[in-house]
C-alpha cells in the first residue's frame, strides 16, 4: 500500500495497547515491527543478574553496549520485575545512547517500519510519517495486562499490576533524558473506550491517508 520507506513510531506508557496495535499495522502494510520496549526489557534482565537483583548503572551500561539480537529471545522478558528494571536502565542516558543506531537502522529498512516504545516520535524517529501516542487509562491498562499475565500462567492480582504499572511511567515521564510524552505533532488515541480493533482502524486510516498523499 505504501511504496518506499516509511516510518511509523507508535509511543505511550505501559499495556495501553502499543504491541498489539503495532503487530496488526505491520502485517496490514507489510512493514518491519520493532518492539524497542524488548531492547530495554534484555538490558534489565542482564543487569538484574548481574548485580544479584539490584540495578546498578556500570551492569546496565555494559549490557547495552554488548547487547546482541538473540538477547531478545531471552526468557522471561515479560516480567513485571525485568519490566521495572528495563524502567530503571532506561533512565540512563548511556543506556540509550548504546541502543540508539540500532533503532534507527531498523526505522530505515526500505519496506517500512513501525516501531513501538516511548521516545520514538520524539528522539528515535522524530521525521516519521505517521506518529501515534497511545493512553488509556491507568485502570483499563492494568486489567488488560492483568489478563495476560494469568493467560501466560502468571499469577497477578490488579493491585499489584496497577502499581507496577503507575510506579513505570512516572519514572519513565520523569527522567530526564528522553521522557515518555507525545510528540509535538503526535496523534493522540485514548483506548479507554475503544477496542484494539477500532484503534487500528483509526491508525490504518492515518497511514492510508499519509500514504496517498505523497
Ligand atoms: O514497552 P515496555 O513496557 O516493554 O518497556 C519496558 C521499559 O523500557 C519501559 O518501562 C521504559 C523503557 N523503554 C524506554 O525507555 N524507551 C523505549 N523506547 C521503550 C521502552
Amino acid at each position: 500500500a505504501c511504496a518506499g520507506r516509511f516510518v511509523v513510531a507508535l509511543d505511550g506508557p505501559a499495556a495501553a495497547g502499543k504491541g498489539t496495535i503495532a503487530r496488526a499495522l505491520a502485517a496490514r502494510f507489510g512493514f518491519a515491527h520493532l518492539d524497542t520496549g524488548l531492547l530495554y526489557r534484555a538490558v534489565g534482565r542482564k543487569a538484574l543478574a548481574a548485580g544479584g537483583g539490584a540495578i546498578r548503572p556500570e551492569d546496565a551500561i555494559r549490557a547495552a553496549r554488548a547487547l546482541r539480537a538473540e538477547d531478545l529471545q531471552a526468557p522471561g522478558l515479560r516480567d513485571p520485575q525485568v519490566g521495572q528494571a528495563a524502567s530503571q536502565a532506561a533512565a540512563l542516558p548511556e543506556v540509550r545512547a548504546a541502543l540508539l543506531d540500532f533503532q534507527r537502522a531498523f526505522a530505515a529498512r526500505p519496506g517500512g517500519a513501525v516501531l513501538d516504545g516511548r521516545d520514538i516520535g520524539t528522539v528515535i524517529c522524530p521525521d516519521a510519517d505517521v506518529k501515534l501516542f497511545v493512553t488509556a487509562s491507568d485502570e483499563v491498562r492494568a486489567r488488560r495486562r492483568c489478563a495476560e499475565l494469568r493467560a501466560g500462567g502468571a499469577e497477578a492480582t490488579f493491585e499489584q499490576v496497577l502499581e507496577d504499572l503507575r510506579r513505570r511511567d512516572a519514572r519513565d515521564a520523569a527522567r530526564e533524558a528522553a521522557p515518555m510524552k507525545p510528540a509535538p505533532d503526535a496523534v493522540l488515541l485514548d483506548t479507554t473506550k475503544l477496542s484494539i480493533d477500532a484503534a487500528v482502524a483509526q491508525a490504518a486510516a492515518l497511514i492510508e491517508r499519509k500514504c496517498a498523499g505523497r
